[in-house]
């Protein structure tokens, strides 16, 4: 952060220092200070919206329990026709290690440009706890989703538990959504990494932005879904009723839903009113995996400053839709 800071300074030090010093009369003084004045208003701003930048960094990095430790995290191969930029890491399972993904997380920090012209940057920080139980939850249960059409939403920079679906199950098709295009951006990367190295089962796989609130991106997949699926996607106050309006209407008529969510807060229960008006069943699974509960328990028990159940615990919810 600072540094891209000092960057800036350094740069408009540089183009003032272009325009040469000011000399002693004030008629060839003027044309020089102006430039200057102008560089200092820029710094400011580029000052100011990195404020901003690191105010909102801040508050989607408030994170200190980070992960279940379900995949195993090394450098990935480096291939020697490399095009792609930034690093890529090998994620595999701990507890299928069959199952191994190539992934890269979006690259870098987020600059100012991402943070102000995207509406949410949360899926480009990391991938969440409950996006890995997901992962996890969907190689332990590949068999559910065989000939099914799977969707998820808001899945972040990797997707991690499509991803899983496509490389585990003999599904009929996968499609990766989040409403960020910068992470689906990676997303298509990941893809295409991944197809080259053969390791999906499906063949089709496939990602695009899908906004739970924008019509056209949902009327024109209403009905497609045997199953979709989210994780960590309650907490937004403002796009809850939306997501839940795109589930219903993204599923086939016994088609259903695989959320998990931490409760943070009053969130998850807020959703699931929401769920229940829209005419949607909900079985709420607090225990749905021994390894997940024994975990829970042992990082209660041991680490009671850094775990918090309420934003850390994931809970699952299944939708089913009524009638
Ligand atoms: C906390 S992140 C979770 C990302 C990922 N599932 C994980 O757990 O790592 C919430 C995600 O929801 C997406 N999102 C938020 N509002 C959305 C909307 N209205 N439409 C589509 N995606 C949205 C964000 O872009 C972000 O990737």
């Amino acid at each position: 952060m600072e540094s891209r800071v000092a960057d800036a300074e350094a740069r408009e030090a540089q183009s003032a220092a272009a325009e040469g010093p000011a000399s002693g009369d004030a008629s060839q003084r003027l044309p020089v200070s102006e430039p200057l004045g102008a560089a200092r208003w820029k710094l400011l701003r580029q000052v100011l919206k990195q404020k901003h930048l690191d105010d909102c960094l801040r508050h989607v990095s408030v994170r200190r329990f980070e992960s279940f430790n379900l995949f195993s995290v090394t450098e990935a191969q480096k291939r020697t026709t490399e095009e792609d930029v930034g690093a890529w890491i090998q994620y595999t399972s701990v507890f299928y290690p069959e199952y191994s993904i190539s992934l890269r997380h979006n690259n870098g920090s987020l600059n100012v440009e991402d943070v102000l012209t995207s509406f949410d940057n949360t899926g480009n920080v990391c991938i969440w706890p409950s996006e890995e139980v997901l992962a996890y939850y969907c190689l332990k249960h590949s068999h559910i989703f065989r000939d099914l059409a799977v969707c998820e939403l808001g899945g972040g920079m990797t997707c991690l538990a499509g991803l899983m679906v496509a490389i585990s199950a003999d599904v009929k098709e996968v499609l990766l959504t989040d409403g960020n295009e910068k992470a689906i951006r990676n997303v298509r990367d990941i893809i295409t990494r991944n197809q080259k190295a053969g390791v999906f089962k499906t063949r089709k796989i496939s990602s695009g932005v899908l906004r739970w609130d924008n019509e056209t991106d949902v009327s024109q997949l209403e009905g497609h879904f045997d199953i979709v699926m989210c994780a960590d996607c309650l907490f937004l106050d403002q796009y809850r009723a939306s997501l839940v309006d795109a589930i219903k209407r993204l599923l086939q008529p016994r088609g259903k839903a695989m959320v998990f969510a931490p409760r943070r807060g009053n969130t998850l229960n807020q959703f699931c009113n929401l769920a229940e008006k829209a005419d949607f069943s909900i079985q709420r699974h607090e225990n749905y995996d021994e390894h997940i509960s024994n975990f829970h328990s042992k990082l209660k028990k041991e680490n009671q400053d850094v775990y918090e159940e309420n934003l850390h615990y994931p809970l699952l919810l299944i939708l089913t839709k009524n009638g």
